[in-house]
């Protein structure tokens, strides 16, 4: 299963490049985890004649180290000027829905995912087979990560378990040692298990403690102390390629 896994995500990522990054682009967002490691192989084997005319933005430290090793042009995202875009943004995610609504921030850099993402005019997800499933909550049942300023952090669990989570727990860094994991940003990461989250098309009424996707986001990102969730929803030209079979393309 591993290798399969490997393979998958390493064919979504080549595809997605090979789909995605035209030579005419030149500001380009990389996101962070396991399969982005495969986006920029994928970028770094078009070669400089493609690649030298591009400027690459990272999410967090992860993806910075990943592009400097590629020998790709660097800039960070307080470089970009506000009404300038990325023209396009490549990431990860945990686990993506029917509606390509997305759960992000297994790997805790959420924050500046989002931040660069929403900078992108094209947005395009890489995951494996395992990612896909039909509703948020099915496939990824460590919880949605939620980014919060430590201090905080009692109140919001508490807040979580008023709304229906289960068990929320603020991620540990190192396994097996006590002390929080502390986000590139200085702030800990809370996960949040909710029943599977329902969307628009649905049938029936929600049973008590069942959200879907926009009324779960809009309440967990007003909750004091929360600086982002990992919840990423109702972003235009959110592109899947998931590897395992032919990519999955919508548009909402
Ligand atoms: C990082 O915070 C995440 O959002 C990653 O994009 C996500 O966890 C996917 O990581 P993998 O590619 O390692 O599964």
């Amino acid at each position: 299963q591993a290798a399969l896994v490997e393979s998958s995500k390493r064919a979504a990522a080549f595809q997605a490049v090979a789909d995605h990054l035209l030579p005419s682009y030149t500001r380009i967002g990389v996101g962070s985890g396991s399969t982005v490691v495969y986006v920029v192989e994928a970028i770094a084997a078009l070669g400089p004649s493609v690649t030298d005319s591009m400027t690459f933005y990272p999410t967090g430290a992860q993806s910075e180290a990943l592009i400097e090793a590629a020998n790709l042009r660097l800039q960070y995202i307080n470089k970009l000027a506000p009404a300038d875009q990325l023209d396009v943004a490549f990431d990860g995610a945990d686990e993506v829905d029917a509606d390509l609504n997305l759960i992000k921030g297994g790997g805790a850099c959420l924050w500046q995912e989002k931040v660069v993402a929403t900078a992108a005019r094209n947005f395009v997800c890489v995951a494996d087979f395992r990612k896909l499933s039909d509703r948020l909550g099915k496939a990824w049942k460590k919880g949605i990560p939620i980014e919060v300023l430590p201090i905080a952090a009692p109140r919001v669990l508490g807040e979580l378990r008023a709304m229906g989570a289960r068990d929320p727990q603020i991620r540990s860094g190192l396994p097996g040692k006590a002390g929080a994991l502390v986000t590139d940003n200085g702030m800990w990461i809370i996960d949040a298990p909710f029943a599977p989250l329902r969307l628009p098309s649905d049938e029936g009424e929600a049973a008590e403690g069942e959200w879907t996707v926009d009324a779960l986001a809009d309440r967990l990102i007003k909750i004091p102390g929360v600086a982002e969730i990992g919840l990423f929803s109702g972003k235009n030209g959110l592109e899947v390629a998931s590897g395992a079979q032919k990519p999955v393309a919508a548009y909402f």
